[in-house]
């Protein structure tokens, strides 16, 4: 019997139907039972039987029952550096998201298997740029006479055939905690004095691209423009594109997106003194009106060095505020999530206990299961772009 939920069943779970559970998931017939009360010590067992050869990279998004088996938690900046930084691990077992895991795969040898236990841990912003609409934005580009003009910096969160598109047309990668170097380094490639203004194409975050933009480069919001792969030209004039620095691609966040400007005017009338703390991917309204604003690694830090009895709200996905409300609690400093209706990421949860351990216990018996492989060529040019950002000041 086929139990693959259609797209209106995961809508009803609260799920949202995304391209990556169209990718041929298998649901695995051995994963165990969530319900299973040895789970935790099967995922023990199987890691300690693998010793050095599995490393388990954990995303700062994930469940806490997989971010305890994770050998290093990060950002998506901090764990492309850890993956490239262990040579001897025949096996990475990558609990974060699809892009993730293609990032660590290039950045890792052939020799090298890397594993994301659910192929359906996609991400719906990665989905909104694909290769094709990339192309035609470029010829859109050609056609305004703008292309030479520009680079293109990819966030992160992007699919490997954009980071390959990225690497050819000379552009760099991004994340949120090295997005305003990426732009620096970007704006300084192209030669001053040309016919046109440098611009850079952002891809795939508008909100990242614009905060970034307005925020840290001292841009207007009219040196912004939004390009849509969804309507001729991106909906866009040749003059319009002539004239902009910054030309975003239409994408965003499912998760980040949601939080709103009343959700930080409602916390202030609720919590007085809050320190409001939002991630660089919420609209861009919600960043002006924020205190503090920065990568998941910015708010971990920000929340460490605060004084007890302070009182934080914070704008980002939800695993990783409770785990930082519980963290903090002892030490009396108040963690709140900024918004009362806003969910966890439904692809970052996909990756749970059962699937850890299926994908561990298959290591064990010498199969390895949901291996992430990227094709020499895109390899190739998406490396160059990753290791420019590698190679940022
Ligand atoms: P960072 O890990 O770069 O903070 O990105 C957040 C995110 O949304 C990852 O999916
Ligand atoms: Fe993608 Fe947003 Fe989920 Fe990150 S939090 S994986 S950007 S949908």
């Amino acid at each position: 019997m086929d139990v693959t939920p259609t797209p209106l069943a995961l809508l009803l779970l609260g799920r949202e139907a995304d391209p990556a559970s169209e990718r041929g998931v298998d649901c695995p017939g051995e994963l165990p039972a969530p319900s299973d009360p040895d789970l935790v010590a099967r995922a023990r067992a199987a890691k300690e039987k693998l010793g050095e050869k599995v490393f388990i990279l954990g995303h700062h998004y994930q469940r806490d029952e997989v971010i305890e088996f994770a050998d290093v938690t990060g950002d998506s900046f901090k764990l492309a550096r850890e993956a490239a930084a262990r040579p001897d691990a025949e096996h990475i077992v990558f609990c974060g998201v699809h892009f993730m895991a293609e990032s660590a795969d290039i950045l890792t040898s052939d020799a090298q298997q890397v594993i994301l236990p659910d192929l359906a841990a996609g991400c719906s912003m990665a989905d909104m740029a694909t290769a094709e609409q990339v192309a035609e934005c470029w010829d859109a580009l050609s056609d305004a006479g703008v292309d030479e003009a520009t680079v293109p910096v990819s966030y992160m969160n992007s699919s490997a055939d954009i980071k390959a598109f990225t690497g050819r047309h000379g552009g760099t990668i991004c994340t949120s905690s090295n997005a305003r170097r990426a732009l620096e380094w970007a704006f300084a490639q192209v030669p001053e004095g040309g016919e046109v203004p440098s611009k850079v194409l952002f891809l795939p975050d508008q909100h990242l691209g614009r905060n970034t933009a307005v925020r840290d480069l001292g841009m207007s919001l009219e040196d912004c423009v939004v390009y849509n792969p969804h309507k001729p030209n991106g909906g866009l004039t040749p003059e319009e594109l002539r004239n902009a620095r910054m030309i975003l691609w239409r994408g965003h966040c499912s998760v980040h997106g949601r939080f709103s400007l009343d959700s930080v005017e409602d916390v202030r009338a609720r919590i007085p003194d809050v320190n409001v703390l939002v991630h660089p991917e919420c609209k861009h309204e919600v960043v002006a009106a924020a205190d503090l604003v920065g990568s998941t690694e910015y708010i971990i830090k920000a929340l460490d060095a605060a004084p007890a009895g302070s009182k934080w709200a914070i704008g980002t996905e939800l695993n990783l505020v409770r785990r930082l409300a519980n963290r903090y609690a002892e030490q009396d400093k108040e963690i709140v999530f900024l918004d009362r209706t806003v969910c966890f990421c439904s692809t970052m949860n996909r990756i749970d206990l059962p699937h850890l351990v299926w994908a561990l216990e298959s290591l064990v018996e010498g199969r390895t299961v949901n291996r992430i492989s990227v094709d020499e060529q895109t390899e190739h040019y998406a490396k160059l772009a990753l290791e420019r950002m590698l190679a940022l000041p």
